[in-house]
Order: structure tokens, then sequence, then C-alpha cells
């Protein structure tokens, strides 16, 4: 059985939860074996014991690469559940019922040889292993030469400012590499995006002096604007070949909804002239003669300058034309208005000098 596989994962977790290491196994006179290569300043490092297949009398923990009474750190007896401080006991470290050396707020002078000896009562093991403090450096900085862009038009070039040789961008939280789109300078210090897409909304850099450490900038903000890509009309009644068929005295809501970044203007033109109208809905509350016509609604990104529009017409409705619609729209008017609903024959759907059914004021006229 690998006892070392499942001891060195548990310190492993540990290792995100407080500080430390890689796995990796040093010199060993007996079977027993240490684990920690890697140390970080002013975190705990922890020097795992492996291989112990019996029960021991007693770890004991010495700084260097033997086992003498001068550079003993710190000791543990199982049998009477004892600790004692040897002469190169700092104050931070202890040995964990497992044997384990843990050192708390590593510095850089913790690094150097290590070793255990394991009292079995039948006969000792010793072991060395090598502790590497080393200094975590800080987070990268990141900065970009804009913070806006439009989509397809503007580049941006992102610096990444540190003096580690290895690093990794990320862009909208997933990592990247030199495409069609983007390059990575050979220093891999400087990213550049060609033709901005609307997902490349955060930029950073990471890097990793100190395996499973990687120190990833904070995520530097693109906005970059975009669309609108289709106007989709919507509206109350069907609108067939163009064509939006509706009674006198109805209600009619048209809508023009569009997805652009930023928010886009909205522009509204019957019969050729602009109404003043801004935003995506009209609401046409009773139908009167005079609104029927031509439409067209206009969306314009002021940023990207790109402007779409549809166009319609509303006509009076004749008999046949989109019942389906026309009728569920009635029974929705006649619950608002209290009108009693007797009978579904197409002729009584048609109040149409119902003064209960003027929700509103005309909006145009
Ligand atoms: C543990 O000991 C066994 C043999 O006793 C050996 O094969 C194995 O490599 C050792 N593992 C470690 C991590 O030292
Ligand atoms: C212990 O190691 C030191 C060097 O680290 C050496 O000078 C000394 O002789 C060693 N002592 C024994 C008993 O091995
Ligand atoms: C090390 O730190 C832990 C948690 O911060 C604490 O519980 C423990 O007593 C410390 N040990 C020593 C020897 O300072
Ligand atoms: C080590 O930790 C134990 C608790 O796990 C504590 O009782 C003991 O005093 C500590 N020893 C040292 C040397 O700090
Ligand atoms: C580290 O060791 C040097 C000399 O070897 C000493 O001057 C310094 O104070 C030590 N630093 C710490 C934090 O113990
Ligand atoms: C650690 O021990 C090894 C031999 O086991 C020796 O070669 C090395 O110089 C020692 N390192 C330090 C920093 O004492
Ligand atoms: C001590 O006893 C255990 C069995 O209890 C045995 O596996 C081991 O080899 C013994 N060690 C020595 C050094 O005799
Ligand atoms: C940012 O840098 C890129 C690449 O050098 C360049 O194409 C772009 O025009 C720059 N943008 C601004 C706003 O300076
Ligand atoms: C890079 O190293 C130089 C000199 O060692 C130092 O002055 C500078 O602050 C470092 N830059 C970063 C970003 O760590
Ligand atoms: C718009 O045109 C339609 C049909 O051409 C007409 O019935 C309607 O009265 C006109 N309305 C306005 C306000 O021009």
């Amino acid at each position: 059985m690998d006892l070392s596989r499942p001891r060195c994962r548990r310190w492993r977790e540990l290792v995100l939860l407080a500080s430390l290491l890689a796995c990796g196994i040093r010199h060993a006179s007996g079977r027993i074996s240490i684990t920690q290569i890697l140390g970080i300043r002013g975190l705990r490092s922890v020097l795992v014991l492996q291989n112990v297949t019996q029960d021991a009398q007693e770890y004991s923990w010495h700084r260097g690469a033997n086992d003498t009474a001068e550079n003993m750190i710190v000791s543990y007896k199982p049998p009477s559940h004892t600790w004692q401080h040897g002469p190169m006991f700092s104050g931070r470290e202890n040995v964990t019922k497992a044997g384990d050396l843990v050192i708390n707020t590593s510095t850089l002078n913790d690094t150097g040889n290590y070793t255990v000896r394991v009292d079995f009562g039948n006969g000792t093991e010793t072991a060395t292993g090598y502790l590497n403090v080393q200094e975590l450096e800080k987070r990268p900085d990141i900065w970009a030469n804009t913070s806006t862009a439009v989509e397809y038009m503007g580049s941006v070039a992102a610096h990444c400012s540190t003096n580690a040789t290895v690093i990794k961008w990320y862009v909208d939280y997933a990592q990247v590499s030199s495409n069609d789109r983007m390059t990575i300078s050979p220093d891999l210090k400087t990213l550049v995006i060609y033709k901005v897409g609307r997902y490349d909304r955060t930029l950073q850099c990471e890097t990793a002096s100190i395996p499973d450490f990687p120190q990833r900038s904070d995520p530097l903000s693109l906005t970059v604007a975009y669309g609108p890509d289709k106007v989709q009309l919507s509206t109350s009644h069907i609108i067939l070949n163009g064509v939006l068929a509706a009674r006198i005295g109805s209600q009619v809501r048209m809508s023009c909804p569009a997805t652009s970044q930023p928010n886009p203007k909205y522009h509204w033109m019957h019969n050729g002239t602009r109404l003043s109208v801004s935003e995506a809905t009209v609401i046409l509350p009773s139908l009167s003669w005079e609104q029927m016509g031509r439409y067209r609604c206009i969306v314009e990104n002021p940023v990207t300058q790109i402007v779409m529009y549809q166009e319609f017409q509303i006509r009076v409705h004749t008999a046949g034309e989109a019942q389906y619609c026309c009728e569920q729209r009635l029974q929705h008017l006649r619950s608002q208005s209290g009108v009693a609903h007797r009978d579904n024959s197409p002729r009584r759907r048609l109040p149409l000098r119902n003064p209960d059914l003027r929700l509103g004021q005309p909006f145009l006229h």
C-alpha cells in the first residue's frame, strides 16, 4: 500500500487554506521520508513525514542535516502526549500528532535542511528534507492604453507590470494565447487585441514564480460598444406582409427591442413625420383613423453609429384578418372594462363605440 499519496493530498488541500507546498521526496536513511520543498514567507510551512508504518514513541525534529541534540527544534512523544522544545526552537514550530513539523509565519531564514528522527521503540529511523522559503511576489499590475472601444474597430494594448518571466493572459476570465484576433509579445508582457469584441470584457495577467501559487492581477474592465445587431418588431397584433390590421378603438402596442451597448436611441416615424417618442415601445390606447398609415421604428447606437429600422403599416381590420390575436386582445379589454362577455360570435366582439374601451387618450393625431 502506498501511504504517501493520501497524506500528500491532505496537505495539498491545507495549502489552499493555510499556506504551502509542492510534494516531493528527499533523501531518507530509513523508510520514512519528508516532503516539503517550498515554503512562502509569512505563511505556514509543513514538513510532512511519510511512510511511518508503525506506532512511534517519539518524533524529534532537528535543524540541519543531522539529528544532534544541539540542533533539536521540538519533539513529540505520542505515548505521553507531550512536547519538548530544543535549542533551535523559535516559538513558531510544533509537531503534529502525525509527526509533521509545522512552522508558523515562515521566514526566509527557515530555508535549509531539517532532519527528523522517529523512535519506534525497537529502533529509530531518520530522514532529512530541504525547505526552501521564498518570497511570494506581489500581484502583478495591469494597465491598458484604453478602457473603451468600438466592437470590430478598436484595438487595445495591455501591459503586465511584473519581473516574472512566465506570464499568462486572461480575457473575460479565460486564458488566451496569440491567435488571429490578438497577439502576446515575445516577452509575454504585452497583449494586443485587434478588433476588440463584445465579450472582451475583462483583461488580467497572471504570474507564477512559485509553482502552485499563481498571482493574478485585478481584472481590468473594457467597455466595448456594439450593436444593434438587428431590430425585431414585436406588436400586439400579427403583422402579415408588413401590414398590421387592427380595429378602430382597439389598443395597439408596438415595440422594437434591440440589443446594443450602450442602450440605443429610439425614434418613431408616422407617415414620414417624426413622433415625439423616444422609447422602444409605443402604445396606441385607442386606435383612430389618423393613426393608420406607415410606421417606422429607428434604432440608433450613438457610439457605434449603427442605425437600423423596421417598417410596417397599420390598416383598418377587415373581417377574417388576424382573428386569433384580436379575440385574445378583446377578451383582455373586456375584463379590464368590465363589459359582460356574453358570447363569442364575431359580431359581438366589436363594440367599436363602447366608451369603456377608451383606456387612454390617443397618443398621436
Ligand atoms: C514508502 O515505503 C515503500 C517501501 O517500504 C516504498 O516503496 C515507497 O517508495 C515509500 N514511499 C515514500 C514516499 O517514501
Ligand atoms: C552535524 O552536521 C554538522 C554540519 O551541519 C557537522 O558539522 C557535524 O559534524 C554533524 N554532527 C554529527 C554528529 O554528524
Ligand atoms: C501556529 O498558528 C496556529 C494558527 O494560527 C496556532 O493555532 C498555533 O498555536 C501556532 N503554533 C505555534 C507553535 O505558534
Ligand atoms: C503543539 O500543539 C499542541 C496542540 O496540538 C499543544 O498542546 C502544544 O503545547 C504545542 N507545542 C508547542 C511546542 O508549541
Ligand atoms: C536571518 O538571518 C540573518 C543572519 O543569518 C539575521 O541577520 C536576520 O536577523 C535573520 N532574520 C530573521 C527574520 O530571523
Ligand atoms: C543540506 O544537506 C545537504 C546534504 O544532505 C547539503 O549538501 C546541503 O549543503 C545542506 N544545505 C544547507 C543549506 O545546509
Ligand atoms: C520493529 O517492529 C516492527 C513490527 O512491530 C517491524 O516491522 C520493524 O521492522 C521493526 N523494526 C526494527 C528496526 O527492528
Ligand atoms: C492602443 O494600442 C494599440 C496597439 O498598439 C493601438 O492600435 C491602438 O490605437 C491604441 N489605442 C489607443 C486608444 O491609443
Ligand atoms: C522588478 O525588479 C526591480 C529590481 O529588482 C524592482 O525595483 C521592481 O520594483 C520590480 N518590479 C516589479 C513590478 O516587481
Ligand atoms: C397617415 O396615412 C394614412 C393612410 O395613408 C391616413 O389614413 C392617415 O390619416 C395618415 N395620418 C396622418 C397623421 O398623417
